[in-house]
């Protein structure tokens, strides 16, 4: 697997855009709802909507690989809601919204949303480039006390970096964040233990490359007609435990993590992806809990 691969691997394009897709940003625009009903009465805090993965607002991009695969009707084209239009379209509205992703997914997002009634009325800042610059910078703002942020962190892969991640703590945070668990990160972790991308492993997770074989792989004896030799064996249910790790470094930054998060399945039933919630606020991690339940 190429380093570029390894980091944007993708689940089969068949499944893209399919029931999964919807499921996370149906339970992602309930939260939305419920948050911003809640902000609304506490006036002293600056509200922020920060998306860090937007997208151009489409499922469609055809000088992508993977758009060009997904094969999909003009009709579901158009049926399309990103979570960015679904957040300007809410009547209750941020403060201020930030987008972050490349230039040409800005543009393209910027004009989708141009066509939103209300639209022009909310202050929307499209920021291209790498999300976790942005998370960084987000951090320093927040350090002022100032501002509350619901983040959204919706990328394919693994592009996100555990010290952005990080530098949240201690800010007024509630997060939504989608773990690559079963499609990219279980890859690179592989049954012999090889782990020849232990450095995106490190930056993804925060840990050392000692703590990471320690989770997920044992050594063991075995014996062979020339004597005891030592094997390396990847745990059960690598995917799940991806899911708990991750949770388990978020509760280093937040005091509450959805303990069970959402889990959003291919069409062979197999885990893809874990969507999980993050805050300070423990009523906030409820109704997030309750949500997922209800997905
Ligand atoms: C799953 S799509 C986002 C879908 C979008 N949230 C929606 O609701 O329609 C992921 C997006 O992340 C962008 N992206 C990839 N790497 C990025 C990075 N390092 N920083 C910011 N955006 C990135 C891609 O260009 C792509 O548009």
């Amino acid at each position: 697997m190429s380093d570029q691969s390894a980091l944007s691997l993708q689940e089969p394009s068949e499944h893209w855009g399919g029931p999964w897709t919807v499921k996370k940003l149906d339970a992602f625009s309930k939260y939305v709802e419920a948050y911003l009903t809640i902000m609304q009465s506490n006036p002293y805090w600056k509200t922020i909507y920060f998306d860090g993965f937007a997208g151009c607002g489409t499922r469609k991009d055809l000088n992508t690989e993977l758009y060009n695969q997904l094969k999909i009707t003009l009709e579901e084209e158009e049926g399309y809601k990103g979570a960015a239009e679904r957040v300007l379209s809410l009547d209750k509205c941020f403060d201020y919204y930030y987008f972050i992703d490349n230039q040409k997914s800005l543009d393209k997002l910027k004009e989708k949303l141009a066509s939103l009634p209300d639209a022009d009325g909310r202050q929307k800042v499209f920021k291209p480039g790498d999300c976790n610059k942005w998370l960084i910078k987000l951090a320093e703002l927040m350090q002022s006390n100032k501002y509350a942020t619901l983040l959204f962190l919706d990328p394919f892969g693994m592009h996100i970096d555990w010290e952005s991640i990080a530098a949240l703590k201690e800010t007024r945070s509630d997060i939504w964040i989608l773990i690559p668990t079963g499609v990219i990160v279980n890859r690179l972790l592989d049954k012999a233990g090889e782990l020849k991308h232990i450095d995106r492993l490190q930056s993804f997770f925060g840990l050392s490359e000692e703590e990471i074989r320690k989770e997920f792989f044992k050594k063991e004896k075995q014996t062979t007609l020339f004597g005891d030799d030592e094997i390396t064996r990847k745990i059960r249910d690598p995917i799940q435990h991806i899911a708990n790790l991750y949770i388990r470094q978020l509760h280093t930054i937040w005091r509450y993590v959805t303990e069970t998060p959402l889990v959003l399945r291919n069409s062979r039933n197999v885990p893809i992806y874990h969507f999980v919630f993050a805050s300070n606020n423990a009523a906030a991690k409820n109704i997030a809990s309750d949500i997922i339940i209800k997905s």
